[in-house]
């Protein structure tokens, strides 16, 4: 497909947009070796197989909506009083939100359009652990999603794709890993005592 010029690009949340510009960072380390690079575009454009720009296009809705749910959840454990978690929360969102950038060059680099209008379902925990449960249930299926979006990538013969996907897999596990071990932490110490060590950042 070719976009013809000035064809726009829809326009996300504007929080999120404003959020983007902030540059901050998560704690947690973001993993070396992710097979991206911030050049692509101005290498020669290739055209991607349709199914691969649908594929990236079901990955970036589902982007969207985990920056949506962690922005959700930071704001929740704010307004509670958990502060620290609701840093944890907001950091992990501008994770997601980089990934979003990131397919998003991916698509235009193979020409395809990304959408921006799609979102799933976001899941709102009414406690800050039902949070954390949810978040877990999300990062594993961005796990689950990543693993199968390879497996496309390789019946269809793009290496390229294949290589960014396998290389967002990493951040993606120590999101899981992060919110397993904080619901271990719950199991140890008891609800209270968790959160009673939440309240500040
Ligand atoms: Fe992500
Ligand atoms: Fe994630």
């Amino acid at each position: 497909m070719t976009r013809s010029r000035g064809t726009p690009v829809e326009a996300g949340p504007s929080w999120w947009q404003a959020a983007a510009g902030l540059g901050q960072t998560t704690g947690l380390a973001r993993p070396a070796g992710r097979g991206r690079r911030r050049g692509e575009l101005r290498e020669p454009s290739v055209q991607a197989d349709k199914r691969i720009i649908e594929l990236l296009n079901k990955v970036l809705t589902f982007e969207l909506t985990a920056v949506n749910q962690y922005f959700l959840n930071g704001r929740m454990c704010g307004n509670w009083g958990y502060e620290r978690l609701a840093e944890r929360h907001r950091a992990i969102s501008l994770e997601e939100m980089r990934d979003v950038e990131e397919l998003i060059d991916r698509i235009l680099f193979l020409e395809g359009l990304p959408n921006l209008q799609r979102l799933d379902h976001v899941a709102v925990g009414e406690t800050p652990v039902e949070q954390m449960r949810l978040a877990l249930e999300l990062e594993r299926a961005a796990v689950r999603n990543l693993h199968d979006g390879i497996a496309l990538c390789l019946e269809v013969g793009d290496q390229g794709t294949r290589e960014f996907l396998a290389g967002m897999l990493p951040e993606e596990e120590q999101h899981c890993d992060y919110w397993e071990t904080q619901l271990s932490a719950v199991d140890a110490v008891g609800e209270a005592n968790y959160l009673a060590q939440q309240l500040h950042a």
